[in-house]
């Protein structure tokens, strides 16, 4: 798979404001800061496509982006941003999981992780809730680049074992670093037979 063009399209509130052409759609998503608009960028070979932030809660809409003219990567906000008023937070929480749940030309969910970390119960909840709604999705480990080759074996294979105690199979997991432009080619493979399914 190339990217060979990629432009933003939208930005909603909701699935009702959403792009109408029912063109199939890539989605991210994962605790805020973990790195969901730096990958897409990263994917698209693009700075500044979507927009990142050393800061939490940068994106706090649904963005589309539109790929190839045939397709869409979906940048959403991230889960667990605690520096939001509650009410703040419950509107993010509804865009999210209405998005997830029943946005019918949604092929694939990525749900990204920080390598650097121990798992997280947010991230567990958050794939239980995709379990229990039948959303299909993979997982990407973010900012590899930060942590040794070791570390990275390490935290995966506590990873793994942590999934294991309550999923039958592990989903895809992807390595990445959007600073190195690892895990791209991966990835691009991934979303080309997910796009052909
Ligand atoms: P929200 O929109 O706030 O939910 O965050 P996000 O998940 O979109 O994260 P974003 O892409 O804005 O990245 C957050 C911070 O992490 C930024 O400072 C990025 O430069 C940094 N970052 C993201 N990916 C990587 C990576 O692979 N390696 C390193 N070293 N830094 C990264
Ligand atoms: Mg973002």
């Amino acid at each position: 798979m190339e990217i060979k063009n990629a432009k933003f399209i939208i930005s909603s509130t909701d699935n009702e404001h959403c792009p109408t052409d029912n063109l199939p759609e890539i989605a991210f998503i994962g605790r805020s800061n973990v790195g969901k608009s730096s990958l897409i960028n990263m994917l698209c070979q693009y700075d500044g496509l979507a927009k990142t932030s050393s800061k939490p809660g940068k994106t706090l809409l649904i963005n589309h982006f539109k790929i190839n003219d045939a397709w869409y990567l979906v940048d959403l906000p991230g889960y667990g941003y605690a520096q939001v008023s509650l009410q703040q937070r419950e509107k993010l929480h509804k865009m999210i999981t209405d998005y997830v749940e029943h946005r019918e030309q949604l092929y694939c969910l990525f749900v990204l992780v920080d390598s650097r970390l121990k798992p997280q119960q947010i991230d567990l909840d958050f794939m239980d809730f995709l379990g229990e709604a039948g959303v299909p999705f993979a997982i990407v480990m973010t900012k590899t680049d930060k942590i040794s080759q070791s570390e990275l074996n390490k935290n995966l294979k506590v990873f793994k074992a942590k999934m294991l105690e309550t999923w039958e199979e592990l989903p895809e997991i992807f390595l990445t670093s959007s600073e190195k432009k690892r895990g791209r080619d991966a990835m691009l493979d991934y979303i080309e037979q997910v796009l052909q399914s």
